[in-house]
Order: C-alpha cells, then sequence, then structure tokens
C-alpha cells in the first residue's frame, strides 16, 4: 500500500491544471451501454474509479478504447448483463449500469452495494423508481434482479434528493416508453453534465439542471462526442489547501459557476479569490478565520468538500461549527487531525473545532477519499513530518495528488510499498 510523507509548512505558488470530474465521468461512462454506436469522451479523468467503472463496462462487452483522457466506447456487443459483487463492493457507483441496462436490454444483475465508510447508503430510490416505471425487481443471493420488457414512463418522487439515483432513473427513462417525470431531483453540475450528453445522443430532457426532469422516452439513442466538466470538489480541495497554508495559486480549467458556496466561505476566511472565464485565483497572505457551515444537496455546501474545509478551520483563528446533514458518518478524518493536534469535538451531526496555533505531523490514516484529501492539507499545514497510510483511497478520486502539489512548492512525496 502506498503512502504520502508531507513535510508541513510551505506555502504554494504557481498554477495547477484541474481535471475532468470524477462523479460526471462515471455516469457518463454509463451512459455508453445505452446505444451501440461510438461515444466520444473527453477530458476523463485519470483515476482508480475509472479504472474500475472501465473494468466493470468491458466485463459486460462494452468496446472501450482509452488514449490518455480520451475514452470511446461502443456498446453493439454487450453480452453479459450483470455487474458482480467483486467490482461493486470496491465502487458504489457500479449501480449506475443498472438504469442504462434495463432500459435497453430489459434486464440486469446488479450486486447490492452493502454499507461503506460514510455510511449505509441503501439504494431503495433507484429501485423504487425503476419499480414505478413498471420493472419487476427482486433481491436474490445478494443481488438487484431487474426485468422488464420495456419500462414504462411515470412521475416519480424520490423521498429525498440523491444524486446517482437521480442518473439511474434519468438514464432509464430516455429508453422508456412515453413521459417520465423526476420530481426531487437531483441538481447536482454532475447530473447536468450527463443529461447534456444524453441530449447529444438523441434524448429528449427539459428541466435540466432544475429538480424536476422531464423526460420523453426514444427508441434508440446515437452516438456522441462530449467532454467532461472540470472537477468542482477537485478545484475546491486545492482552493483549500491555499487558503491552510498561505500563498499565492491559479488553478486553470475550472468551472467557476458550479463554486458559489466554496467560494463564498473562503473569500470569508480571508482568501482573495479573482476568476476568469475558465480559471480561479487564490491568494492566502494571513492566518484563516474560522469559518461554519453546515452541508446540503447543490447549491448548498457539498458534503465532499466537507473534510477539506475541516482542515482549514483546524489551523483557523477562532472556532467554528461544521454540520454534515447528507451522510451519517462522514465524520471519519476528525480522530485523525486530532492526532495531529486539532482541537475538534464532534456532538451527533456536528463538529466543533477550535482553530489551534499550529498542528504537528504525525502518522495518520486515510479512510475514505475525501477524509483523505483533508489529511493531506492538514499535514501541508502542519509542523514536521505526516506520513498518510492507505492512500488509495486519494487514488480512487484525485489524479495524481502529490505531482500537483510539488509543482506548487509543497514538500510531498509518494512511497511506494
Ligand atoms: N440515499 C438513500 N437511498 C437511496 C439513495 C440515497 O437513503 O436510494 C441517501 C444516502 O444514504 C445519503 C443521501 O441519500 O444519505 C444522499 O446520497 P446520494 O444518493 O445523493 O449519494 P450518491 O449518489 O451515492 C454521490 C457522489 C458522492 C457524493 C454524494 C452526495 C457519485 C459517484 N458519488 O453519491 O461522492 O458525496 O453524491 O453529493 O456521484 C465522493 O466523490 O467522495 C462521493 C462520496
Amino acid at each position: 500500500m502506498d503512502k504520502l510523507l508531507i513535510q508541513g509548512g510551505h506555502r504554494l505558488s504557481g498554477e495547477i491544471a484541474i481535471a475532468g470530474a470524477k462523479n460526471a465521468a462515471l455516469p457518463i461512462l454509463c451512459a455508453g451501454l445505452l446505444t451501440d454506436e461510438a461515444v466520444e469522451l473527453h477530458n476523463v479523468p485519470r483515476l482508480q474509479d475509472v479504472a474500475t467503472m472501465l473494468k466493470l463496462l468491458e466485463q459486460m462487452g462494452l468496446k472501450v478504447k482509452q488514449d490518455g483522457e480520451t475514452v470511446i466506447l461502443n456498446g453493439d456487443a454487450i453480452d453479459k448483463l450483470e455487474a458482480p459483487y467483486q467490482l461493486v463492493k470496491t465502487m458504489r457507483a457500479s449501480i449506475l449500469v443498472l438504469g442504462p441496462l434495463l432500459a435497453r436490454f430489459g434486464e440486469a444483475r446488479v450486486s447490492l452495494p452493502g454499507g461503506c465508510a460514510i455510511g449505509s447508503r441503501p439504494v431503495d430510490q433507484h429501485i423504487k423508481g425503476l419499480q414505478a416505471m413498471g420493472a419487476e425487481i427482486t433481491i436474490e443471493a445478494g443481488y438487484i434482479h431487474a426485468r422488464a420488457k420495456k419500462l414504462k414512463g411515470t412521475r416519480i418522487v424520490t423521498d429525498m434528493i440523491t444524486v446517482t439515483g437521480t442518473e439511474n432513473l434519468l438514464m432509464a427513462a430516455t429508453l422508456a416508453e412515453g413521459e417520465t417525470i423526476l420530481e426531487n431531483a437531483a441538481r447536482e453540475p454532475e447530473v447536468t453534465d450527463l443529461a447534456n450528453l444524453l441530449v447529444a445522443m438523441g434524448a429528449k430532457i427539459e428541466g435540466i439542471g432544475t429538480d424536476r426532469l422531464v423526460i420523453q422516452g426514444v427508441d434508440k439513442l446515437h452516438g456522441a462526442t462530449h467532454s467532461v466538466i472540470p472537477d468542482r470538489i477537485e478545484t475546491a480541495t486545492f482552493l483549500c489547501a491555499v487558503a491552510t497554508v498561505g500563498g499565492d495559486v491559479t488553478l486553470r480549467n475550472a468551472r467557476v459557476d458550479t463554486l458559489d458556496v466554496a467560494l463564498d466561505k473562503l473569500r470569508e476566511a480571508g482568501a482573495v479569490i479573482t476568476t476568469g472565464e475558465d480559471w480561479i485565483r487564490v491568494q492566502m497572505a494571513s492566518r484563516p478565520k474560522a469559518v461554519s457551515f453546515r452541508t446540503t444537496e447543490y447549491p448548498g455546501f457539498p458534503t465532499d468538500m466537507q473534510a477539506q474545509f475541516m482542515a482549514m478551520n483546524c489551523v483557523a483563528e477562532g472556532s467554528s461549527r461544521v454540520v454534515e446533514t447528507i451522510f451519517e458518518n462522514r465524520f471519519m478524518h476528525v480522530q485523525e487531525m486530532n492526532r495531529l493536534g486539532a482541537a475538534i469535538t464532534i456532538e451527533g451531526h456536528t463538529a466543533i473545532i477550535d482553530g489551534v496555533d499550529k498542528l504537528v505531523g504525525a502518522p495518520v490514516m486515510a479512510t475514505d477519499l475525501r477524509a483523505s484529501a483533508s489529511l493531506v492539507i492538514a499535514a501541508l499545514a502542519a509542523e514536521g513530518e505526516t506520513c498518510i497510510d492507505r492512500i488509495y483511497h486519494l487514488d480512487r478520486g484525485y489524479d495524481r495528488m502529490e505531482v500537483k502539489l510539488s509543482a506548487v512548492g509543497a514538500h510531498i512525496q509518494r512511497v511506494k510499498s
């Protein structure tokens, strides 16, 4: 298992190029299952989760050609309508094959994902929506077995806002008979990016970017070319790193309009933020000021940025309260940050952070993707050396983070084992 060795206390300056969004790329790759024509994708990030998804899709018979950040998919010979436990257990986003397979082939067998480090994360809303569209669904030996000769459009109101649930039902609805209305739909930019690709493939979708998606089913979708949107979470992670340790960094290939709340919070913390069409510059000359927030669905404060902002709050001037409302167990980084000298206490879904003058390096362990990113930020701010173990979590969602950070002056090194 690789580790990261970080010597803290070095300001960051220079430029970083942002990769394509993981959480847009994953559903978009699954959309390749919806057609027998070629789907050409650009700006696909080079991540472990993308590699896992491509492996899963290839097992189903989807042809994959990959050249750097370009991926060409061809679904003219899909012959296995199954997502096995071995792959689903390593990546919950595998559930995203369920809607497309069922809609195009009338059947799918997908392993139930089970729990994960950040919470129980059921998929009942995916199932409920597909059942409402006429699918017959049984749970057999840990697998969701779904069948439907032809899905039928209907009105679906999900109990809560779910990102991959919306994406699964949206993909299924594109090939259903008649009109599907998805109420309480997720409005995340990644859902919008998927919807834009589906429209380019011939889908009829109205209300893109809103919480009410109206889809007129079509008989067939065709091939298309699409570029994945820049990763707003990767962008915010680097912005947060600079706000925590100080410096002057410009992020290239960023989508400013997807980051409103994060940018406001960074300004509140004292960072100077300037933006252009596809870049964001962050300058931080002083110690950050503590900022309180509550995670919510887009366009609110993203749960995927909670841990990174908490790292900033650890060394900030003053105290802050962070409330996590999306996942029940997303404070796994707190114990590790406290090992670095942070002063965080948890009361239910709220973390109370008293900013300390300094953190001190120590061995810590990454527990999930965003927790890992937050430990990198805390380590960059800490005095001395921090060793972060189990960074395979980081590699799932960040494209060579240590290379990008080294290029702007961080003292960070991957140790292979
Ligand atoms: N939920 C249910 N039933 C369902 C679906 C969701 O109870 O059928 C609950 C979940 O347990 C959770 C809440 O609803 O409490 C929201 O979950 P959601 O379904 O929106 O999460 P997700 O689709 O599984 C995606 C991202 C996550 C991100 C969340 C929230 C992908 C591949 N994953 O997960 O990303 O945190 O939305 O924005 O898009 C990450 O990148 O690190 C990551 C965890």
